[in-house]
């Protein structure tokens, strides 16, 4: 089997002022000193300058949470990926649920950010998961499968070299409902058996990390199942020792 590294990224989501975000990085840089799971962190749009200058020569990679589909033009309140190229970003999420469900993003158009990220040589971090009812219904896998079909029909399977993927239960995040380790790996199997219809290789490479009420204490169960990869971390992220503890969890 491929050993493929950890990688923890935070999701700040719409939190923090300049007077929390500055400490808590200050505490998070000096934390992940000497560990070999990959860090990112992926702030609010406005203060990813501070960060690129914070985490300059650092280990911690940065990312941002959501980009436009487009290159540039008449687009009101819209960020480029080429701008967040200019500042550094390494990672940019895209189809988060909160985007898919709040502002209407459907699976074509987190296919195209997809694709609008990778043209400039960062790396997308595609989110897919059901929402409770679905999940009752035993439709998960069927809903997984639109999610990343929709992408590999855009950009073919060659994209998910690189790439990462996070899978996210909607009935998980925010409500400190984790998905058992169980529960997740089954997804997570699901994930890569879907993408090794096209090619084994790309799916036994491809990192799927877990994000949905990943704590400081459940980490290390759900990082040990073999298809979980790491987590996208959001409340636990803006607590510098829960996530410290979580960026330490171990295979
Ligand atoms: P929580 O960790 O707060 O459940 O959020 C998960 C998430 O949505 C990360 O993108």
């Amino acid at each position: 089997m491929t050993e493929r590294q950890i990688l923890v990224a935070a999701n700040w989501k719409m939190n923090g002022t300049l007077e929390t975000i500055r400490p808590l990085l200050q505490s998070v840089i000096q934390g992940v000193q000497g560990i070999t799971t990959e860090v990112a962190i992926c702030p609010p749009s406005i203060y990813i300058p501070e960060l690129a200058v914070q985490l300059n020569g650092s280990d911690i990679s940065l990312g941002a949470q959501n980009v436009s589909h487009l290159e540039a033009g008449a687009y009101t309140g819209e960020i480029s990926a080429s701008m967040l190229k200019d500042f550094g970003c390494q990672y940019v999420i895209v189809g988060h649920s909160e985007r898919r469900a709040l502002y209407a993003e459907n699976d074509a158009l987190v296919a195209r950010k997809f694709i609008a990220v990778q043209a400039k040589g960062m790396t997308p971090i595609l989110c897919v998961g059901e929402l409770l009812q679905e999940r009752e219904s035993n439709n998960t896998e069927e809903v997984i499968a639109r999610q990343l079909d929709a992408v590999i029909e855009l950009a073919g399977i060659e994209a998910f070299k690189n790439a990462v993927v996070a899978y996210e239960p909607v009935w998980a995040i925010g409500t400190g409902k984790t998905a058992t380790p169980e529960q997740a790996q089954e997804v997570h199997e699901f994930i890569r058996l879907r993408l090794a219809r096209h090619d084994n290789e790309t799916a036994d490479n491809v990192r799927v990390l877990y994000g949905g009420s990943v704590k400081a204490d459940n980490a290390e169960q759900l990082f040990k199942m073999a298809d979980i990869d790491g987590g996208l971390i959001g409340g636990a992220s803006l607590v510098a020792e829960d996530f410290l503890t979580i960026c330490k969890a171990m295979r």
